[in-house]
């Protein structure tokens, strides 16, 4: 990637000259009745003027940390200036925030490594920050769990030879909900769950297939969840709405395949999503679906 993109790609978005054009995507959004919100992710730290890049979370300084919470308060000052309904935080697919939450990751000995919420720290003190400035500014995280240790996972794949996997005990779900309990306490307003993408998931692709992981939010926090991945199956969902008190859904392959899916949905056709989730809209021009 060149230089000048990498360095793009390594700060935070919603640049001020874009600002004017924002607001007409809110517009838009708007005028439909759709609410709308940015994500912000740090993929990376670039320290300025050397423009060295890491996603070491062990090699930050306090100068890093305290420019890398600054950077997320501005953006979501321009955040709301452009109109936006609320931000969201990354916390997902093994950028920058997400390494934080995660132990494999994060091995800091001072106060943002170690306790779950030491873990948590950098993000509480980013929305606190972002509260101090926008007290009632909604703001919500993507947060995509993390897998148990490697030797814990073989353990279960062996156990499990030739039969579904299951997807929850896979994962550290319930040190994650922890953390999700830590992000509430601080302030977060609400958290869309979903699982790592790993080649060794192999069936991540059935009907809402990280629903366990919102369930194990729910059992352990109040915290309004959506929740995210293959959320293909109509009736499926409002079960997990009405008896396991899952908040919301996200949608977003299944939105490419059929941009006028929850019109159907609501028109009476309960028939499922037609998205097969094979991927291959990540590669295509302008991320359409390789079907249309
Ligand atoms: C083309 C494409 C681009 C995506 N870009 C992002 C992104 O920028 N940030 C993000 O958090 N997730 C991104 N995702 C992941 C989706 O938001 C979603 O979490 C994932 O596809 C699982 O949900 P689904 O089963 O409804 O597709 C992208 C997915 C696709 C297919
Ligand atoms: S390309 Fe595959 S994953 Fe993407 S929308 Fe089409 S069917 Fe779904």
């Amino acid at each position: 990637m060149p230089q000048r993109e990498s360095w793009l790609h390594s700060r935070l978005g919603l640049p001020f000259l874009m600002i004017p054009a924002y607001q007409q995507l809110v517009a838009i959004a708007h005028a439909s009745g759709a609410a709308i919100i940015p994500q912000l992710n740090m993929y990376q730290y670039v320290r300025p003027g050397t423009g060295q890049q890491t996603l070491d979370v062990n090699a930050l300084t306090p100068e890093d940390l305290a420019e890398i919470r600054q950077l997320y308060i501005a953006a979501a000052v321009r955040a709301k200036q452009c109109g936006f309904d609320a931000v969201q935080l990354h916390l997902a697919y093994g950028w920058l925030l997400y390494r934080f939450l995660n132990p494999y990751y994060n091995q800091r000995q001072d106060d943002y490594g170690g306790t779950p919420e030491n873990r948590c720290r950098l993000i509480v003190e980013i929305i606190q920050g972002i509260k101090a400035q926008l007290p009632d500014y909604p703001i919500c995280a993507k947060f995509s769990f993390y897998f148990k240790p490697q030797a814990e996972i073989r353990r279960i794949l062996a156990q499990h030879k030739d039969q579904p996997l299951p997807i929850a005990p896979c994962y550290a779900a319930d040190e994650c909900a922890g953390l999700c309990q830590h992000l509430y306490a601080g302030g977060l307003d609400f958290i869309e769950v979903l699982g790592d993408h790993a080649p060794w998931e192999n069936g991540n692709r059935h009907p809402s297939c990280y629903q366990d992981l919102a369930k194990a939010v729910r059992a352990k926090c109040p915290i309004p969840i959506v929740l995210t991945g293959c959320n293909n199956e109509p009736q499926q969902l409002e079960q997990l709405l009405d008896q396991d008190k899952i908040d919301a859904f996200a949608l977003s392959r299944a939105l490419i395949r059929e941009p006028q899916l929850p019109n159907r949905w609501m028109s009476g056709d309960l028939s499922p999503a037609k998205c097969i989730h094979c991927d291959a809209c990540y590669q295509t021009k302008a991320h359409q679906c390789r079907f249309q």
